[in-house]
């Protein structure tokens, strides 16, 4: 019996690695998917997967996929969950969930673990993958199955096998970090009236201790993915992490929300995802000029879509496909610069330009011109408003 289990190196999943093996007598391969979590989480982590009982370790580097197949297609689509989330932690999941997947057919394993609740949205996420993907994999989920409840049950489960971990009794909350976002749930946070304490941001500065200057920064795209910032070629991977350091600086894409899981519940979470904040309003302000109204109603419509099926780890569908092929269609035109301006937590588009532009300054003009006949508005507006005149006359207009 083999088992490939999604490990972090945190407390969770270091536990599930000796439980594994006794429960199941089977052996446990640990699979790490580098998705830029950052190196305090990776340092060392192979060494402590093989200490914990591990038989083996393997660590992906993921981030430039994840990058490239995930989070660009979904800023093509300004897939924003709810209105504000930028799917940090969805986005990450597929690329994970497949890569461990990979790992499992290599060595011939028989089972695939996962280290999440039985109450969250990403228990859904893995596990519609490993079905997607490798149906004949069975599936473990410890967190459904023990009953340990508790930060201390699990130190306690360790330390009865003399396995030693640096990790603590006291968490306060529960974090999820990537290339992309870092999330915050739990502690005083549970109760919605309750304001997030400092401490529970980790990436970007508060906009009160932000700088008294504004920053501009010029983003480049071509159908829709970044090319350069400032001028210079970048690729997105390059990109994503300067605009994380900007926007950190600037305390830019900060946002606390009430969500609605999958599962029913509402949760409320904080998530800091600086250069993504700045990525997708650069995005949308480059839409502005490009796109006319029935291509901007549309992308916001296959926007919410894909955040829906990225949120409900739906990423392995048929209808995927045939969503991104739309979107790729729409960001043909997604080609120029836009210029923004970041200051103390705000994101402001200033200027935008692009080959494709359809706006018209001799059209627009506030000043005389050329080209517009003022006098066709006249015909144009008594077709248009003709039911309400039909209406008007024979029902009477104001009494
Ligand atoms: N609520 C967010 C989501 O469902 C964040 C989840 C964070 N996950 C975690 N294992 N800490 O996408
Ligand atoms: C978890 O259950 O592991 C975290 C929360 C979620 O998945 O929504």
């Amino acid at each position: 019996q083999k088992v490939v289990l999604a490990y972090s190196g945190g407390l969770d999943t270091s536990a599930i690695i000796p439980w594994l093996r006794e429960h199941y007598q089977c052996e446990v391969i640990a699979f790490v998917a580098d998705v830029g979590q950052g190196e305090e989480e990776l340092a060392g982590i192979e060494e402590k997967a093989l200490k914990t009982g591990a038989s083996a370790c393997y660590v992906v580097d993921l981030k430039d996929k994840f990058v490239n197949e995930l989070i660009s297609p979904a800023m093509q689509a300004g897939a924003i969950y709810e209105e504000q989330y930028l799917l940090g932690t969805a986005l990450a999941r597929p690329v994970i969930a497949e890569a461990q997947v990979q790992v499992a057919l290599e060595v011939g394993a028989d089972a695939v673990c996962h280290g999440c609740t039985g109450k969250g949205n990403d228990q859904v996420r893995f596990e519609s993958t490993f079905a997607a993907l490798a149906p004949h994999l069975k599936v473990i989920a410890p967190w459904r199955e023990w009953d340990m409840r508790s930060r201390q049950d699990l130190l306690n489960y360790l330390a009865e096998r003399d396995i030693k971990t640096s990790a603590s009794a006291t968490k306060i909350y529960s974090r999820d970090a990537n290339l992309w976002h870092i999330s915050h749930e739990g502690g005083e946070l549970e109760d919605p009236w309750q304001a997030p304490s400092e401490q529970v941001w980790t990436l970007s500065k508060s906009p009160q201790d932000a700088p008294d200057q504004s920053e501009l920064v010029e983003l480049s795209f071509e159908n829709g993915q970044l090319i350069k910032l400032n001028g210079q070629s970048v690729s997105q991977t390059e990109a994503l992490i300067v605009l994380n350091q900007i926007g950190a600086e600037h305390g830019v894409g900060r946002i606390d929300i009430v969500e609605n899981r999958l599962v029913g519940m509402k949760s409320r979470g904080c998530y800091e995802t600086p250069g993504g904040a700045i990525w997708y309003t650069a995005l949308r302000g480059l839409e502005e000029l490009v796109h006319d109204r029935p291509c901007q109603r549309l992308r916001h419509q296959l926007g919410q879509q894909l955040a829906d099926l990225l949120y409900d780890g739906q990423w392995f569908t048929p209808v995927r496909h045939a969503l991104l092929a739309a979107v790729a269609t729409l960001a043909e035109k997604l080609t120029g610069t836009v210029r923004v301006s970041l200051y103390k937590g705000n994101i402001t588009v200033v200027g935008r330009k692009s080959e494709f532009s359809l706006y018209s300054e001799a059209f627009a003009t506030f000043e005389e011109d050329e080209v517009y006949h003022q006098k066709d508005a006249e015909g144009f507006i008594r077709l248009f408003s003709l039911s309400s005149r039909i209406r008007a006359l024979k029902q009477g207009g104001l009494q």
